[in-house]
């Protein structure tokens, strides 16, 4: 229960509709606990002038008559005030869980934005979305009605028991009896079908993940003919989620009659009860009071029934905000100083540097050290899983070195501030994203300036060699990608992604494997440009091509986290070891 104390700074946010929504409570039950009066009343006035014989005489029918109507019309009236303030609360305690729904969203949103690359290889999607629907959703159960109905439940038992107890203890006593047992089974029936109707969810978002990934691969699915396999076990999953939902079903159809069946024992109590009161002549009981009873018992039923939900809402909103709350103060493992220095110079240090990824206990780098000045390129080279894109990693600062020091400009990356240091960086990411947008927009992603021309997106795209293929497709620039557009190739995507990290003109920039699907001739053009733009700034190229890296003033050669060789093209052949293996073959290749 402790966990949604978090959320009283929201309602002290919003304390002004709570304690309206708490007043349009109290007047609508106010009117509401009258109705049953106006009933006793009636009755009573209609039994008096039965009992009296006095309906034969001139004018009693028109006064009956019209006393009805007027008791009618009164009747009428405590509805309306009854509902027009209902309405009121709704307006004001359900609009405001719905703006702190929106709120909370918000804070969590925010907080996944904060987060390093670590948390979201320890967190999986399902998981982080979760938090961010679900959860949400069921904490601001507890926020409308939850609260709502626990301040209804108060002020309307209070108000209606009061008046049972003006009319008759002893029959409010055994009237009431059966009330609590009813918000206890009721609390466990509603267990029950939280807990069953979860399962379905489950089993719901298993499903959709399972269509998900079946959509998503749709191309390898076909190819080795497994869609009958996949048919069989969608059915498996579908006959699971089927059983669990008449399960549910079974379960949810037991709620109303334990209702109504307390109910009918609290009716048949007043009304047995009430009429050995009504015949005995030393209590003052008449059958309007039987009435009274029985419509005060009905609006018992729902406040009372709603006690055993609210307390079931209640626990599984602790249950998903202990969950959010766990979230919220994680703290990002990238941190920005306080005094932070802005970014000043492009000259790259690794000094003894070594990196075991957090989550899996991989060692990504080993003791690596290597530097190359302002205005120079480098390349890396080496097997797969040798620790190349691990580099990259470490420069974008998307992970903290495990140990040893990076240095940018002569400073420890860890003192930069870390926007100026992503600003000037330029990286092109070995799996390339592209957004579900048009060309131009993936383009210019990382330029918050509305000053960016349509020329700097061609210049950008032509120095990246993708310019003439964008210029065929019929919308040009504004054609669109992704689900909704169309599908660029290997070469072509890498290539926007190349020209996404140019038109930044980055102080570094680093192509992590990016030409590997461009033809040799667009590979030197596109090297070429980039020696134009990189002047006096610093290039990293990874690659498994010698023909990448073979311009460069610095190469390294990797093997398991280590650095195996290191110097230029020139040194490198002679010292006649892997690097220069791999030249000779791929001069055969080519
Ligand atoms: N996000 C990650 N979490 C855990 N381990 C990782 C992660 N990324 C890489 N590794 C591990 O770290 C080691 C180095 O990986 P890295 O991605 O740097 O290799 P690479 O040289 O870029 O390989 P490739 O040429 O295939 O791209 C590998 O053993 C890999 O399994
Ligand atoms: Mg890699």
């Amino acid at each position: 229960m402790k966990a949604l104390a978090y959320l009283n700074k929201y309602l002290w946010k919003y304390k002004v509709r709570l304690g309206l929504g708490a007043l349009f409570i109290i007047l609508s039950n106010l009117f509401g606990v009258k109705m049953p009066r106006l009933v006793n009343d009636t009755i009573g006035y209609i039994t008096s002038i039965v009992d009296a014989g006095a309906l034969d005489s001139e004018g009693a029918q028109d006064e009956l008559i019209n006393t009805g109507l007027w008791l009618a019309c009164l009747y009428v009236l405590f509805s309306i005030g009854k509902g027009f303030f209902l309405f009121l609360t709704r307006q004001t305690i359900i609009v405001m869980s719905r703006k702190i729904e929106f709120d909370l969203k918000n804070e969590v949103y925010l907080q996944y934005q904060r987060m390093s690359t670590a948390f979201y290889k320890r967190n999986n999607t399902g998981d982080l979305m979760n938090r961010i629907s679900e959860d949400v959703s069921k904490v601001r159960m507890y926020l409308g009605p939850g609260i709502m109905y626990t301040i209804n439940l108060t002020v309307l038992s209070s108000l209606v028991i009061y008046q049972m107890f003006t009319r008759s203890t002893e029959l409010t006593g055994y009237v009431l009896l059966p009330l609590p047992i009813m918000a206890f089974l009721i609390y466990k029936v509603s267990h029950i079908i939280n807990r069953e109707s979860e399962q379905v969810q489950r089993q719901q978002s298993k499903m959709s993940t399972y269509v998900q990934e079946f959509f998503s691969g749709i191309r390898v699915v076909k190819a080795y003919r497994r869609e009958h396999a996949f048919q069989e076990e969608f059915a498996i999953e579908a006959q699971e989620y089927m059983d669990r939902s008449i399960r549910l079903v079974k379960v949810n159809s037991l709620f109303l009659p334990v209702v109504v069946t307390l109910i009918g024992l609290s009716t048949i109590l007043a009304v047995y009860l009430g009429a050995i009161m009504v015949v005995d002549p030393t209590v003052s009981f008449k059958v309007g009071d039987i009435a009274e009873f029985i419509i005060y018992v009905n609006m018992l039923t729902w406040p009372f029934a709603s006690v055993g939900w609210v307390t079931s809402i209640i626990q599984r909103a602790a249950a998903s905000q202990v969950r959010i709350n766990e979230f919220l103060k994680e703290e990002p493992e990238i941190q920005n100083l306080e005094e932070a220095q802005p970014f000043n110079g492009s000259s790259i240090a690794f000094k003894n540097v070594s990196f075991t990824y957090p989550n899996s206990g991989m060692i990504g780098l080993d003791g690596v050290n290597f530097e190359i000045k302002q205005g120079q390129s480098l390349g890396i080279m080496g097997g797969t899983g040798s620790g190349k894109s691990t580099i990259a990693n470490l420069i974008c600062r998307l992970y903290d070195v495990s140990s040893g020091q990076i240095a940018v400009g002569g400073s420890d990356l860890k003192t930069l501030d870390l926007n100026d240091v992503r600003q000037k960086i330029g990286y092109v990411p070995q799996e390339v994203f592209l957004f579900s947008d048009t060309i131009a927009n993936n383009i210019r992603f990382g330029i918050h300036d509305d000053k960016l021309s349509d020329q700097d997106i061609e210049t950008a795209a032509k120095d990246s060699c993708v310019h003439e293929n964008i210029v065929d497709f019929k919308d040009g620039y504004e054609t669109i990608l992704g689900e909704r557009g169309i599908t660029l190739s290997g070469g072509q995507k890498q290539r926007v992604s190349i020209a996404r990290a140019v038109i930044k003109s980055p102080e570094v920039l680093i192509f992590d494997d990016c030409l590997s699907a461009v033809d040799h001739e667009t590979e030197e053009a596109i090297l070429r440009n980039l020696k134009r733009i990189m002047q006096n700034k610093t290039t990293v190229i990874i690659s498994h091509r010698v023909s990448s890296v073979m311009h460069c003033d610095k190469i390294i050669m990797l093997d398991q986290g280590k650095i195996v060789e290191y110097g230029n093209h020139q040194s490198l052949l002679e010292e006649r070891k892997k690097y220069y293996v791999l030249y000779q073959k791929q001069l055969e290749d080519n």
